[in-house]
């Protein structure tokens, strides 16, 4: 098949529009950039020429392929010339008169056979294609910022885009070495659909003083292994572009959890657009400087000191109580390990044995090291040991009535002053307190799976608890090289709280037909750099794990965009619960 588009017309040559011509170039087509006047195009095409020589400098291009580039594109501030292209991509600000009339002129100018393709972000591809007399030839065309390393590009198709259209946008995307993804005219398309509402979401935490912004940005990296927190990438991304698509993806869908947080209309209100302005949810060194200024000491509260902590027990013998055990013995603290029998403490040391092994195996851990983590931890079954350790972590099964059975046998035993810690991560801290006579000893510690190697820890405080466990648990997490971040006692605390949603519309999006599992999980990791879709993700998690996380969820904050997808109900109700039974939303057996 000849290659689609020989000749192609980019018009706004900004900061999206001279990426796409340079990366246009690349592929070997002619380029004819289209500018608002002759002091633009000049000012265009001195960035082409800049972003070009940069890109020599850091040899991602030798000089002969820039001269090479360089050749293939002109600029003017004619639009007349876009008339001799297959294709006219238009990158001009967002603003839907603007691209409007935009549109009905090129219209005019072009043969009908010409396709108009915009790069909007949030605004009507089907308004946009309306100006025209060929909306058949008109579709989206998404790149992500900046142009030249992101590989994402979302086709957007209206309902009446011919699909043959779609499918030449889609080959010179591949042909630039783009990864194009199909996706509906709605606003944000897949990837930034998916994004806003969580980064909405993570603003309206921030806004309800539920926790610090850094334990917000830090709950998300290290808890979900995002390249950056939430309230980090609103400042990156604009606060005001962000609630610009916030609204318009609110029009469309009367969503609440869209409706852009209050917050945001007062920081753009006051001029704090994030780090353009220098200032949004964090204080930057100068507008356009990416380096966080620390605020004022008085925003950081005194606290007491911790209780001392020198010995410590863990109740269970599952996944999570395995590998918490090992990050408090390779840290040197002796830790008891009681399970229910001693055969089941047995086991679950030989368990860590095992990981402490791996570990060796892969240079990690030094055989000495293993050797003295092993020694640090005595198995024993029943929780009579448990009277004179400092702080006790439970790791049992997710089931209230066991959790609170445990709590008041540990209140029971355990000495006064301990520390009693829970590390469920979807029922109520404050119900595991009240199970004991001391509820002000009791907090929550959500380690993450697998313990050893997941940094965060979320310090779960209900409202009973006193400030010197707190601290007690704070110091602690450094102690053992984890990153605490506090939070209160609600569902979800800060990652599934963000995290749980954002499957969730995932889901909705795929049973809405709007784009397809593989589509979906393309456009999250290449336009958001996320380490997996949420497909991969649902499935790696399990589909009935994620289906209760987002019961709960519904249930504390009632909020209607928040209840479960039928989708995911079906799939789990079919026990198709993901990896673990060889099939989730995509088929692990068959691989
Ligand atoms: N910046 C991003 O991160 C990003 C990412 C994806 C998509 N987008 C979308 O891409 C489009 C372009 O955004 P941008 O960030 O490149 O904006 P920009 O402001 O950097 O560039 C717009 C350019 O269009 C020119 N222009 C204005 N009116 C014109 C006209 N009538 N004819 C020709 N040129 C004209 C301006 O001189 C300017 O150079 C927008 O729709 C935006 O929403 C932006």
């Amino acid at each position: 098949m000849e290659r689609p588009f020989p000749t192609v017309a980019v018009v706004g040559l900004g900061t999206m529009g001279a990426g796409v011509a340079v990366a246009v170039a690349r592929s070997g087509r002619r380029v004819i950039g289209v500018e608002a006047g002759p002091s633009q195009a000049a000012r265009a095409l001195a960035r082409i020429e800049a972003s070009t020589a940069r890109a020599v400098a850091r040899e991602r291009l030798t000089a002969e392929e820039r001269a090479a580039l360089l050749a293939l594109i002109e600029v003017g501030d004619d639009l007349a010339a876009a008339a001799q292209a297959d294709l006219v991509i238009e990158e001009v600000p967002e603003d839907l008169e603007l691209k409007r009339g935009l549109f009905a002129e090129l219209d005019r100018i072009c043969p009908p056979e010409t396709v108009l393709a915009t790069g909007t972000t949030a605004l009507s591809v089907t308004r946009i294609a309306a100006a025209t007399a060929r909306p058949e030839r008109v579709l989206g065309v998404h790149f992500f910022n900046p142009v030249h390393t992101m590989k994402l590009v979302e086709v957007v198709r209206t309902v009446l885009t011919s699909p043959q259209a779609a499918s030449q946008v889609a080959e010179l995307a591949r042909d630039l070495g783009k990864e194009p993804v199909a996706a509906g005219d709605r606003a944000g398309f897949i990837a930034n659909g998916l994004l806003f509402a969580y980064l909405n979401q993570a603003a309206a935490m921030f806004e309800s003083r539920y926790a610090t912004r850094e334990d917000i940005d830090a709950a998300m990296r290290l808890g979900c292994g995002l390249p950056m927190g939430p309230l980090a990438l609103l400042d990156l991304i604009g606060v005001d572009t962000a609630r610009t698509v916030l609204e318009a993806m609110y029009e469309q869908s009367r969503d609440r959890l869209h409706a852009p947080a209050p917050i945001l209309g007062q920081l753009v209100a006051a001029g704090l657009l994030g780090r353009k302005s220098g200032r949004g949810f964090y204080t930057y060194e100068a507008p356009g400087s990416s380096h966080v200024i620390a605020e004022e000491a008085s925003e950081a509260k005194a606290r007491p000191a911790g209780r001392e902590v020198r010995s410590i027990g863990v109740c269970g013998s599952g996944t999570m109580a395995t590998g918490i055990v090992e990050v408090f013995a390779k840290a040197g603290f002796p830790v008891l390990l009681a399970a229910r029998s001693q055969e089941k403490a047995e086991r679950a040391k030989a368990q860590l044995a095992k990981s402490l092994e791996r570990s060796v195996a892969k240079g990690r851990l030094t055989e000495q090291a293993r050797d003295a983590a092993l020694a640090l931890v005595t198995p024993t079954g029943g929780y009579q040991d448990l009277a004179d350790v400092d702080l006790v972590v439970e790791a049992v099964a997710e089931d209230l009535a066991v959790k609170r059975e445990l709590f008041t046998t540990l209140d029971k035993i355990v000495k006064p002053g301990a520390v009693l810690a829970t590390t469920t991560s979807s029922l109520p801290v404050i119900s595991c307190a009240t199970a004991t006579g001391r509820p002000q000893d009791v907090i929550g510690m959500h380690f993450f799976n697998p313990a050893p190697a997941m940094k965060l820890v979320e310090v779960v405080s209900t409202v009973l608890t006193a400030e010197d466990v707190t601290a007690t648990v704070l110091e602690l997490c450094g102690k053992v090289k984890k990153h605490p971040v506090e939070c209160g006692d609600r569902a979800g605390f800060i990652v599934n709280a963000l995290l749980f949603p954002y499957l969730n519309d995932a889901v909705r999006m795929l049973e809405e037909h709007y784009a397809t599992v593989d589509d979906i999980d393309t456009a999250m990791k290449l336009g958001c750099g996320y380490p997996m879709g949420p497909f991969e993700l649902l499935d790696v998690v399990g589909l009935d794990v994620s289906l209760t996380i987002e019961k709960v969820l519904h249930q504390e904050f009632r909020e209607p965009g928040l209840a479960a997808a039928p989708l995911l109900e079906h799939l789990v109700a079919a026990g198709c619960l993901g990896r673990k039974t060889g099939r989730g939303f995509r088929d692990h057996a068959r691989r």
